[in-house]
Parts: structure tokens; sequence; C-alpha cells
């Protein structure tokens, strides 16, 4: 694991958005494994800042995102599509053909799984993959489990989780349930990008960082990815 620390979010919100446009800018027609939450909100910014500076295009990019939740319309405004048209891809020139996310409204979860590994894999596979971490150590929705998860897949969420995102409902419940890539999918990208910042993140951190491989802690099987960056602030990195 290749570890950088910076002083705050906005910090790493330029040294990532900027590893992500660098990347782009080589390779225009790249894939990219995105994710939701607080964390990434300061490189999604950088970007579409760049994007409106002329820096770097997105026509050709294609995206998949990690998660969505079950049972909510997509046009909610919590959905993760939501969610990333309004932080994200309204800002770029982004096609929407190639913007995929898991259909959290799926009667068949097994066959939407499917259809989502063979759209990554039509793609040629994903080349940097975004990740957050939860407090309990979760990746997409991958909660603590006995095993470590392979292909996508449909999960009740812990209540962990529950308590950390309900604060976003104020109309509905938050949803109990999402469908989410599983370890196994994330792992394939050729490089992985974790962000981590808050102090309420530093226990989950020392884990995933420091701690044995285990699926009760499903970030600390980035230890075995042969090319993982860790972007911490001083608070998510104050327990290492
Ligand atoms: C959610 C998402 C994760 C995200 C995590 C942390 O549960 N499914 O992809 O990494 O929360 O969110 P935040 O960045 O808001 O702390």
């Amino acid at each position: 694991m290749d570890i950088r620390i910076f002083k705050n979010e906005a910090e790493i919100g330029q040294a990532v958005g900027k590893l992500f446009c660098d990347f782009v800018n080589e390779k225009p027609d790249c894939v990219l494994g995105l994710a939701t939450g607080a964390t990434p909100v300061p490189t999604y910014n950088f970007i579409a800042d760049q994007y409106a500076a002329g820096k770097v295009s997105f026509k050709d990019v294609s995206t998949f995102n990690l998660d969505e939740y079950c049972d909510l319309p997509k046009e909610h405004k919590n959905s993760y599509y939501s969610f990333m048209f309004e932080n994200l891809f309204s800002k770029l020139d982004i096609n929407a053909d190639n913007v995929n996310f898991l259909d959290g409204n799926t009667t068949d979860p097994e066959a939407e799984s499917a259809r989502y590994a063979e759209a990554i894999a039509a793609k040629g596979g994903i080349d940097i993959q975004l990740l957050g971490i939860g407090r309990n150590g979760h990746i997409a929705f991958n909660e603590p489990a006995d095993e470590f998860t392979g292909e996508s897949f449909k999960i009740a969420l812990t209540q962990s989780t529950i308590d950390a995102n309900s604060i976003y409902f104020d109309d509905i419940p938050m949803p109990r349930y999402a469908m989410t890539m599983g370890i196994g999918s994330i792992m394939k990208a050729r490089k992985i990008v974790l962000i981590a910042t808050g102090a309420s993140k530093a226990e989950a951190v020392k884990g995933m960082i420091k701690g044995e491989v285990t699926p009760q802690l499903p970030a600390s099987i980035l230890q075995q990815h042969q090319d993982a960056v860790i972007f911490l602030d001083e608070a998510a990195a104050s327990l290492l």
C-alpha cells in the first residue's frame, strides 16, 4: 500500500483530482470506477474545475459506480445516480451512455450482477477505482462479514451504515438494502485510490493498514492489491 498523508481534505481533493485528470489526459477512453459519499466531493469539485478551465475532457471516458440503494427511485435526490449527476457528471462533457450504475430496483440481483460484470469486462476492465471507507471499514457497501464477497450482490446494510447515512434522508426512511460491487470485482481494478478523511475514520484506517486482512474489516483486503494508493488527512491518519 502506498500511504500518502495530507493536511486536510482540500489538499487531498487537489491531489486525487489531479491524479484522475492526468490519467484521463494520458488515456482519454479510460474506464473509471467512482464512489459516492461526502469524501470524494472535493476531488469531484477539482475535476469539474479542471474541465471548466479546458484542461481535460471526459467525452470518451466510461464510468462505473460502486453501488446504489435498493427500493429508491433512480431520480430520488438521495440515489447515488442523482448524487453523481449533481456533483460531477452534469459539470463535465461525459457521454451519459458511458455512465454505468447498478440497478437498485432490480427484481433479479443475480442477473443484474452478471450484467454489470459483463459491462465492465466489455469496456476492458476498470483502470482506476476510487473508494471511500465506512466507519466500520466497509468499502462500497461491502459490510463486515464472515467471508470476502465476489461479484456484485444485494446486501442488507448494517446499523453503523444506516446511522452514518440516514442524516441525508429527510423525507423518507433510509433504504435498508443496496446493490454493491463485491470485493472480488473491486480488486480487479488495475489501480485503487482510497480516500479517508476525518477522525471518525481513524479506527477503520488503522485496521485497514495495520490490522490483519479480514472480511470483518473489508478494506483490509487492499493490503493484497498490487497498486493501492491511500490518501489520508491528518485526522484519519492519527492512529497510525
Ligand atoms: C457509503 C458508501 C461508500 C462510502 C462510505 C463513506 O456507505 N456506500 O462508498 O465510501 O459511505 O461515506 P462518506 O464519504 O460520506 O463518509
